[in-house]
């Protein structure tokens, strides 16, 4: 069935909204942090107005809702997921789940000398926590190249530098380009060498049914804020024997088992690594967020955001000056068209756009070995989501078109 992008639209309460300009909103910073639909905002607000209060902590009535309503997001999340519930360790997004992996795993199983590959195509989220491991642990870092033609990852070059390799950790989509790297071959090829593997799945999850079982890595990182979720959430998904060979990151309360001032016995399992006062709100939002996605094809969100998508970076191909950074027209591009245009500075064209109600990421987007390879300091990007229309595109090309004419 066709989705209804109106009827889409309508959950989002935010897109009807009009700028102090009296510009209609047009959200094109979707991989930056996606809209909420009303049933996530309602979930939330119904949490704080109604049943407020610590988990696994009191026995009291709203105690005991808040504690229910924390794991029934859990069951959800994991679910959707295609994975159980003690496969997950909630953490406060994608940023905080790859540093588990390097404070809880690597920390405790990597030496020096140890090998950890990563791609130049990486967020910093993937690469500032291993060169850290780098320097506090003597680990090596790899970083596999991309082919600035195709803009994909130089598969050859993965291969050579899987040698000796201990754990690889790769992007499943780019945040940058949008290019959805091969990951099913990185993890086979990967545990053919019996390294471990980490996918970031921040820009992945949004746009395909990450099924963690079957995916077969040993760690994916979601994030809950790109797709409906709230921010502040996110997970990291760990299979058993890999969890079992962890030890705790952020120590405190919550995750300990006895404290004595001899010292402290820790919980098991994704309990050693939620420390604290859980993100209850949080993980009850993400919970009604999934819940939302369930209704749609993946598939089709899919295709829908990819049929926008490379529409629209096919239009502005033909508007003189402006250069694409990827290929929005592969079948498995995920809705991200970076740019830039030869004489207008990548702020102002942004903030051109901005008046003209269009919302589009503007930077390095935590990506600078990227942008080093790509040979430039930034990119505009417009990002794609469920509830963009190819009206909003026309009107982009349209709006585009007109700047470059008045200012280049
Ligand atoms: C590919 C990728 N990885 C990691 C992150 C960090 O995610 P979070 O905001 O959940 O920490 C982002 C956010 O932009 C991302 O795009």
């Amino acid at each position: 069935m066709a989705l209804d992008i109106e009827a889409i639209r309508a959950d989002f309460p935010i897109l009807g909204r009009t700028l102090p300009n009296g510009k209609k909103l047009v959200y094109f910073d979707n991989a930056a942090t996606s809209q909420k639909p009303q049933c996530v905002i309602d979930a939330m607000s119904r949490y704080y107005e109604e049943y407020n209060s610590n988990a696994h902590r009191a026995n009291h009535t709203l105690a005991d809702e808040a504690t229910t309503a924390l794991e029934s997001a859990r069951e959800k999340i994991s679910s959707y997921f295609g994975t159980s519930p003690d496969q997950m360790i909630y953490t406060s997004g994608a940023t905080e789940a790859i540093n588990l992996v390097a404070y809880g795993w690597a920390r405790e199983n990597l030496d020096e000398g140890d090998v950890v590959v990563l791609t130049e195509m990486e967020h910093h989220a993937d690469i500032v926590p291993w060169q850290q491991m780098s320097i506090d642990k003597g680990v090596e870092v790899r970083y596999v190249p991309i082919d600035t033609e195709s803009f994909t990852l130089d598969m050859d070059a993965f291969e050579v530098a899987l040698d000796g390799a201990s754990l690889v950790c790769v992007v499943h989509t780019s945040n940058v380009l949008g290019v959805r790297n091969p990951v099913e071959k990185i993890v086979k090829m990967s545990h053919s060498v019996g390294a471990r593997v980490l996918i970031d799945c921040a820009q992945g999850a949004p746009h395909e049914r990450i099924d963690f079982d079957s995916l077969g890595a040993d760690f994916v990182a979601i994030s809950a804020h790109k797709m409906a979720g709230p921010t502040g959430i996110g997970c990291i998904l760990v299979k058993r024997d890999a969890m079992a060979e962890m030890g705790p990151f952020m120590t405190g309360g919550s995750m300990i088992k006895r404290v004595t001032t001899e010292g402290s016995t820790f919980q098991e399992g994704h309990a050693m690594f939620e420390t604290g006062t859980p993100r209850i709100a949080e993980a009850i939002g993400w919970g009604a967020a999934v819940e939302w996605l369930d209704q749609f094809d993946m598939r089709e969100v899919h295709d829908h955001i990819n049929d926008v998508a490379s529409w629209t970076a096919a239009q502005m191909m033909d508007i003189p000056g402006i250069k694409i950074y990827g290929d929005p027209d592969r079948d498995d591009s995920s809705g991200a068209v970076s740019f830039l245009h030869e004489s207008i500075q990548s702020q102002d064209l942004a903030l051109l756009l901005d008046e003209g109600g269009f919302a589009v990421r503007t930077g390095h987007h935590c990506a600078q070995p990227l942008m080093d390879a790509l040979g430039v300091p930034s990119t505009n990007r417009a990002s794609f989501w469920i509830y963009n229309t190819m009206g909003e595109a026309e009107s982009f090309v349209e709006y585009l078109s007109q700047v470059i004419e008045r200012f280049a």
